[in-house]
């Protein structure tokens, strides 16, 4: 079925890739002027009420749901199809465009999020986000599909479904690479930009770029399976996970007001009111009770009235349906689609049979919305609602106004991979590589690394590793018809072109294998026979942690650890290569390895970007954007538990034990020091007057690096009032990455206003509390402090972010939290 309606929709074959492919993607024009909806000239809110009165009962559906078969176009009003569903977590992730030459130009592969939580620098973030939806409106105007092999796809639209900016909660959450940090404030900044740099083009400041949709709303933090409390899986649904069996599709979890304004959704908050973020989508766990897709309160209350969100909500694939079918919310699935729209979930994308992603015959908004309306169920004003949030968009990206006087239309097919852009994705992946240890040989007089000479021997799972290197959410990333990874290099390959000398055996037959002791007793020939040996280990997105499967447990598989011990008896240095997206628990690697590079999922451009850092030809480390915590983990911690502050604490925030190594730390093959320039106790006044403190960064080492500088605040005993607040043990609130010379000095210029130091009542107000504060400049190796006092009433807070609780906002929606 979907098959047929994409030949006669005049795609030319679903398997060509290369072939241009053509369909209307404008409305309007040729014939259509007369309508009032066509007149560019008229405000957009004028135009998008006029073309909704038109519309037949019957159509309206067709322009709810995303992925779609049929393809949402309503050709008797000339209104061109449109795919709601379009994925760029770090690149466009769609099958490659064509350039002028004929040749495949493949979408520019950024590393994984996690990497890009750990550069610190905003202005790469931003970057990234107007990469995407530049290559976006090249890739949308070729027409190309989705990538998602082994079936193809419909053309992508000019919505992403990214930034992801769910906290990294828990190690062991099977999605931690998809997003930057488990610090709310840090993924606000990088949902910001991201937003801003994909949404705002440049060239055309009236009309949009592209939109994101920011996921997942809300508190998506686990994946499954986990045994959990739960009643039968019937209407209605009892416990935490009806039918006992935890997973994001199940779970309904208990989150706190507090921990709600102040983690869960504190970054979608900023990407919303800050960077002006016009998409959202909906997750498929329910919070306190309400599955999100069918929470108002979220969705509406929270979203639209008091954050002025402007854009449209989809529900994650499948989320409607969950509702009834795992959540047992509602007693049937038509009650499951009035609650969505009512709620506030605009489009629907349903989940697929394997083998046709594309085919919508189960998307419930076509299926039951015109006789829900019919039958006075479902109110025709709601849909219209939803068609308001959704064309408005439509209308703001220049889909109904005339191609030839828009600027975005004029990107050449050859801007997707240009080399402005593949440098710019060097350029982030060289910043996010952390440097977690590097031990100093006291009779060498020098530290291992960086390896300055002699034969290197790249051992281990991840040595010669390609397609594992990238992270999940990829585009097609070699040119050709079938999906390939051959052009990516490997870490072997990368050294090899920088080394004369380098060799390879892999150690183990695969990255959870146990040892073989032919593979191993090759790997210790080879390491024997090297001065060095880079020995890469981690994790992999096909088989140990990916979306829908959390790692139950945070140590490296017992494999990678033999091999590891086979490695340091061997007495020559060994410098550990991590390959990860969920943090490892790896105690005795800290205390044996000479030195560890944690690499996260460094991407199409990982392996070049670690050879040239471990050669010393770089050095620009990033910190780590995430607690490492140790083995103890998984028996300290529930993974149930979306509690925050409960001991012994999630995040450097809270955690009240002893990390492997903590939040923000990250070494260099150079020394810093920091120094406050002018006063060390400074005041500030509630009434808003901020000052500038700053602060000097010194190269003091010999070589050329870069340093970030965090701001951290901690309140003093007595400045805020009995609460969950009075747990956090410190909280980020500026940071700023820069570029020093050997033996140079750089000021940065930090802002603190009273307003910096939000901290969250336990209702869920953000508020500012008079009072004093210690402030931490840190690199995350050398702290200096600063002394605050915020004038103002004692323990009247300014309050920057009122809590609105659902009954305070709404009648209709009567969620306790
Ligand atoms: C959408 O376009 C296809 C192909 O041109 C056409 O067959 C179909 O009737 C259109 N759908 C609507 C609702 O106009
Ligand atoms: C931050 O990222 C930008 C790219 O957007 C880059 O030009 C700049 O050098 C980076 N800053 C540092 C200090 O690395
Ligand atoms: C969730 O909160 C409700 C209401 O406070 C409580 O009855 C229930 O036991 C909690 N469930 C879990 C798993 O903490
Ligand atoms: C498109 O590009 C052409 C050639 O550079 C230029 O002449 C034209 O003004 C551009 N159109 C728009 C709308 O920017
Ligand atoms: C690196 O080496 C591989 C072979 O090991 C080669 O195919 C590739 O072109 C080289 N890349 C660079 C950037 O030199
Ligand atoms: C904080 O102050 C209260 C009373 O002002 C005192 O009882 C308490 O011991 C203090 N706590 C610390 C950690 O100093």
């Amino acid at each position: 079925m979907a098959l047929l309606v994409w030949i006669v929709a005049g795609l030319s074959t679903v398997h060509t890739t290369s072939a241009e492919t053509r369909y209307p993607r404008y409305g309007c024009g040729k014939g259509l002027d007369s309508f009032p909806f066509c007149d560019s000239k008229l405000p957009v809110n004028k135009r998008v009420d006029d073309l909704i009165k038109r519309l037949k009962l019957e159509e309206k559906p067709l322009l709810m749901v995303a992925r779609l078969a049929p393809l949402g176009n309503i050709s008797r009003l000339g209104i061109p199809q449109y795919d709601w569903g379009a994925n760029c977590i770090h690149g466009v992730q769609s099958r490659c465009g064509t350039g002028s030459d004929g040749q495949d130009r493949c979408p520019t592969s950024f590393a994984a999020p996690n990497l890009l939580g750990a550069t610190f620098n905003e202005s790469a973030w931003w970057t990234m986000g107007h990469i995407i939806g530049v290559e976006l409106r090249s890739l949308w105007k070729q027409g190309k599909g989705e990538n998602h092999p082994p079936t193809q796809l419909p053309p992508l639209g000019l919505d992403c479904w990214s930034p992801n900016i769910n906290i990294v909660r828990d190690p062991r959450w099977g999605r931690n690479m998809e997003t930057p940090s488990e610090d709310p404030f840090l993924l606000s900044r990088f949902g910001v930009q991201v937003t801003k740099g994909l949404q705002e083009g440049k060239e055309d400041k009236g009309r949009l770029q592209a939109i994101v949709t920011l996921k997942h709303f809300a508190a998506n933090e686990l994946e499954g399976t986990w045994d959990g409390p739960g009643g039968p899986a019937q209407f209605p649904g009892t416990g935490m996970c009806p039918g006992k069996k935890c997973t994001r599709h199940t779970i309904n979890v208990n989150i706190s007001s507090y921990d709600l304004a102040s983690s869960y959704l504190a970054s979608f908050r900023s990407a919303v009111v800050e960077g002006g973020a016009l998409g959202v989508m909906c997750s498929y766990n329910a919070i306190n009770g309400y599955p999100s897709c069918a929470n108002k309160w979220l969705l509406n209350d929270k979203l639209r009235k008091e954050w002025g969100f402007k854009g449209y909500v989809t529900g994650d694939s499948g989320a409607v349906a969950d509702i009834y079918k795992k959540h047992w919310f509602v007693p049937s699935m038509e009650d499951a689609v009035v609650k969505s729209v009512e709620a506030g979930t605009d489009v629907q994308s349903s989940g697929w049979p394997s083998g046709h992603p594309w085919a919508t015959t189960n998307a419930e908004y076509l299926k039951y919305i015109p006789a829900l309306v019919r039958d006075g169920k479902l109110s025709e004003q709601d849909l219209d609602d939803a068609l308001r949030h959704t064309l408005t968009l439509r209308f703001r990206l220049g889909l109904f106004d005339d191609p030839g006087s828009q600027p975005f239309e004029n990107f050449s097919e050859d801007i997707v991979r240009s080399s402005e852009h593949l440098a710019a994705a060097i350029d982030a992946t060289e910043q996010g590589l952390v440097l977690l240890k590097n031990l100093k040989n006291e009779k060498a007089m020098k530290a291992t690394l960086p390896i300055s000479q002699g034969r290197i021997a790249v051992i281990g799972p991840h040595a010669t590793s390609r397609s594992e290197l990238l992270g999940n959410y990829l585009g097609q990333i070699c040119p050709g018809e079938k999906q390939s990874f051959a052009c990516v290099e490997s870490l072997y390959e990368a050294l090899g072109n920088l080394s004369k000398d380098v060799t390879t055996a892999p150690g183990l037959p695969s990255i959870s294998g146990e040892v073989d002791p032919k593979l191993l007793a090759e790997a210790v020939a080879t390491a024997k026979n090297a001065d060095h040996v880079v020995l890469a280990l981690g994790l992999d997105t096909s088989t140990i942690e990916q979306e829908g499967r959390d790692r139950h447990t945070v140590t490296l598989p017992p494999g990678q650890l033999e091999l590891f011990d086979a490695m340091t008896a061997l007495k020559r240095p060994v410098t550990v290569v991590l390959v990860n997206g969920g943090m490892v628990a790896m105690s005795s690697v800290k205390e044996k390895a000479d030195a560890i590079v944690e690499a996260w999922y460094p991407g199409f451009f990982g392996a070049g970007a670690i050879a040239r850092a471990l050669l010393g030809h770089t050095n620009r480390w990033g910190k780590l954007p995430v607690t490492i915590y140790d083995e103890k983990f998984t028996d300290e911690f529930d993974m149930l538990s979306f509690d925050m502050s409960k001991a012994p604490g999630r995040t450097y925030r809270y955690f009240t034990g002893q990390p492997l190594w903590p939040f923000g730390f990250g070494l260099s093959y150079t020394t810093f020091s920091l120094k406050l320039l002018g006063s060390s106790s400074i005041k500030v006044s509630q009434q808003g007057e901020a000052a500038t403190v700053n602060v000097l960064v010194q190269n003091t080492g010999t070589v050329a690096g870069d340093e970030v500088v965090m701001g951290y605040f901690l309140p003093k005993n007595g400045t805020i009032p009995a609460g969950r607040a009075t747990l956090l043990r410190k909280q980020l609130f500026a940071f700023q990455r820069v570029a020093v010379q050997p033996g140079m000095a750089v000021t940065l210029g930090f802002t603190v206003t009273a307003a910096s130091f939000q901290v969250f009542t336990d209702g869920g107000d953000g508020v500012s509390y008079a009072g004093k504060y210690t402030v931490l400049f840190s690199t995350g190796n050398v702290d200096v402090p600063l002394q605050v006092e915020v004038d103002g009433p004692q323990h009247q807070p300014a309050v920057l972010q009122p809590w609105h609780a659902p009954s305070r906002i709404s009648g209709t929606s009567s969620i306790v939290v």
